[in-house]
């Protein structure tokens, strides 16, 4: 069988893949193209991609064999799931794997961002530190302060459960109520806009679908204090861009951490670069060792499950699979 992997990943994955299969690899440090992507699925059993790939329906339909789409990453906005379900193509993502380094990524914009740790580091890097002032890059403090999660899957849960160390309040707005999480770290359930009013940070880890694309806008950002920060490592379309730099540049909040733009795969909002309240991340969220093999791991599992005639870890679509018995 045929595989097309669109981006070299980490061996781990790559070798339990090409030791099965005939294995073709993008050799190149970039983004294919879409006439590229139409061309490579055309005689292939599997893909392996990654969220940059836009997956559309036009490249889902010219793989006239693809039997699986196994998406390195936990997000799958980047493929249309319906065109593939209808064509039977099961699609696969790596839950669990980058729980832990998203929600930690989530820490390191909080930490940055109230603390000035960039603008600090150019302060220093300009040579213009002339030893400890008094007035010099003041910050907030993290403890004492209420942290609101907007999102409590896997990631919301992890960066909540480190919020109890930082001795935060934590509030949490999701689709269904956790009473497990409730109980055991005291997180608070509140519908999002009392969680906007409440929060002295706000968190995102929802996924982007038709529900949350957007779901911070003008409205939202005005509702939240003038003091509060807003971290985004989920999607940047959860957030309406404009809306922010504008509430940004009016300083109707402090600050942004922000690691996921609405331009991706083709970059930033150039229009966060020169504001000093916001610092920028390039989607760094599961970019660690440990979360990157897991993952690779995790993708090539998938997709030789679905080849294998097994049901897959993690699947977005079992109805495709559900149908034969396998
Ligand atoms: C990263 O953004 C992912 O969805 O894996
Ligand atoms: C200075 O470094 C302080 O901790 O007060």
């Amino acid at each position: 069988m045929k595989v097309f992997v669109t981006r070299s990943i980490p061996e781990k994955g790559l070798r339990k893949i090409k030791k099965r299969y005939d294995t073709e690899v993008n050799p190149e440090p970039r983004r294919l193209e879409k006439e590229e992507m139409i061309d490579a699925v055309r005689d292939k059993e599997a893909l392996l991609c990654t969220l940059t790939d836009m997956i559309d329906r036009e490249i889902i339909e010219s793989g006239k064999d693809l039997k699986v789409i196994s998406n390195y990453a936990v997000g799958y906005d980047n493929i249309d799931v319906e065109a593939a379900t209808e064509k039977g193509i099961a699609v696969t993502n790596t839950p669990g794997v980058l729980t832990d380094a998203t929600a930690e990524m989530a820490w390191a914009l909080m930490l940055a961002i109230s603390r000035h740790l960039v603008e600090g580091d150019t302060f220093v890097r300009q040579d213009r530190f002339e030893g400890w002032d008094p007035t010099l890059l003041i910050g907030t403090e993290l403890k004492g302060k209420t942290l609101g999660i907007v999102g409590m899957g896997n990631i919301g849960q992890a960066v909540a459960k480190r919020a109890v160390g930082f001795e935060m309040d934590i509030l949490y707005h999701n689709r269904s109520r956790k009473p497990e999480i409730e109980k055991t770290i005291g997180a608070k359930y509140l519908d999002l806009e009392t969680l906007l009013e409440d929060s002295d940070f706000v968190s995102l880890h929802v996924p982007l679908t038709e529900e949350t694309r957007g779901m911070i806008g003008k409205e939202e950002l005005k509702i939240m204090k003038e003091s509060a920060y807003l971290i985004n490592t989920a999607r940047g379309e959860v957030v309406d861009e404009d809306a922010l730099v504008d509430a940004l540049r009016r300083n109707e909040i402090s600050g942004a951490g922000i690691d996921v733009y609405a331009d991706e795969p083709y970059g930033a909002n150039s229009d966060y670069y020169d504001l000093d309240n916001v610092v920028l991340a390039p989607h760094l969220g599961s970019a660690s060792h440990k979360a990157r093999n897991g993952m690779a791991e995790m993708a090539a599992e998938n997709l030789i499950a679905v080849l294998e005639d097994g049901m897959p870890e993690n699947i977005v679509n079992p109805e495709v699979l559900k149908e034969e018995i396998r």
